[in-house]
């Protein structure tokens, strides 16, 4: 991850967990390791360690689960001179990271993450942060760790939709500049997705302006998750908003038919959904377009062009609703 100063190593193979000792910072004295006790990923630090385990889901990660681990850090004694270990997957590494952040104002941080969207994703760039009865993701930092861990190894116990999760992520890379993704083995396809996602943090660290592009697909993908009841993970939800951009992208003259069927041949090539659920009201997905955090001042799709994928001002409402529809 090139960012001035503060660059960092992302390590991804099989195996990578073994080598935490020499990604860890030098001179640190303790690891305070932080984990959830469904995740059978053990690791050693090779120093002084204690095992912070935190909930499961979306509901652990919040200020009460930052303010326990803060407390029991203070009452273990862990100063800067020591790390903040986060194995698990997006929820232990945001809320690690997060309480990182703003324990002792900022001790270092090292993820090992262990889920296929971690690996892609929420492990790389610095994003860290917990939700709010109002919204997820509402409070946070940009906290970037000192090194990432992508053991491809410790993907073999992922619940199969959890693993499909992931594939939603990695999907959106293809058109991000990651060539042949899906004809990619494991390993190449993760350091290529950190890559290109390395590449895009290191230029706009603090999503100034193009590193909403890692957003693609995701507007539709939020609105299907906020609409709520449709029984989809974050991933398919995704895969589903990337198709649609597409759709969108066409009818503005901004891609071809062949470019559409491309972006359907990857998502299906994941076995991923690419339809909307049966019961959507489109008129609901549209109210909630207008509300996304990124929509300022219209509603900014990000679309794939002639210039590649960038964020872009859409704001006619016929066109969006047919572009739904062609995903019924
Ligand atoms: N910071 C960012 O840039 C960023 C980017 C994308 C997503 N996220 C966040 O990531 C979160 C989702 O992350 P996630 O999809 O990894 O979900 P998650 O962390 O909830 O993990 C999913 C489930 O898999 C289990 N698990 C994890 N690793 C395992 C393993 N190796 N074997 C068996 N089970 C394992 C977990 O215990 C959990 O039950 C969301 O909160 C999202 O907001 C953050």
């Amino acid at each position: 991850m090139p960012l001035e100063g503060r660059s960092y190593r992302v390590l991804v193979g099989a195996g990578a967990r073994h080598r935490l000792v020499e990604v860890l910072p030098t001179g640190i004295e303790r690891v305070a390791l932080v984990t959830q006790d469904s995740i059978p990923v053990a690791v050693d630090p090779g120093v002084e360690h204690r095992t912070f385990t935190i909930g499961e889901g979306e509901e652990a990660k919040d200020l009460g689960t930052v303010e326990d681990l803060c407390r029991d850090w203070a009452r273990w004694g862990l100063t800067r001179g020591d790390c903040v270990v986060a194995v698990g997957g997006g929820v232990v590494t945001d809320t690690a990271g997060f309480a990182a952040a703003v324990y002792h104002r900022g001790v270092p941080v090292v993820h090992v993450s262990t889920t296929l969207l971690g690996q892609v994703d929420a492990a790389i760039g610095g994003k860290t942060g917990v939700n709010l009865p109002e919204g997820k993701n509402l409070v946070g930092a940009f906290w970037q760790p000192a090194a990432v861990i992508c053991d491809t190894d410790v993907l073999a116990t992922l619940a199969p939709r959890e693993y499909r999760n992931g594939q939603g992520e990695m999907a959106k890379y293809a058109f991000l500049g990651v060539d042949r993704l899906a004809d990619l083995s494991l390993d190449e396809a993760v350091a290529a997705c950190v890559a290109c996602k390395a590449e895009v943090v290191g230029s706009d660290e603090r999503e100034g302006g193009r590193r909403a592009i890692l957003n693609y697909g995701h507007t539709l993908g939020h609105a299907l998750e906020t609409a709520g009841s449709y029984d989809l993970r974050h991933g398919e939800a995704v895969a589903i908003g990337l198709v649609y951009a597409a759709e969108l992208a066409r009818r503005l003259g901004r891609i071809d038919d062949e470019r559409v069927a491309e972006h359907r041949r990857v998502v299906g090539s994941y076995d991923l959904p690419m339809n909307l659920p049966p019961d959507v009201e489109p008129g609901e997905l549209l109210a909630l377009f207008s509300r996304d955090k990124k929509a300022v001042g219209g509603i900014t799709f990000v679309l794939d062009g002639p210039r590649g994928v960038e964020p872009v001002k859409v704001n006619d409402r016929a066109v969006l609703l047919d572009a739904l529809d062609a995903l019924r």
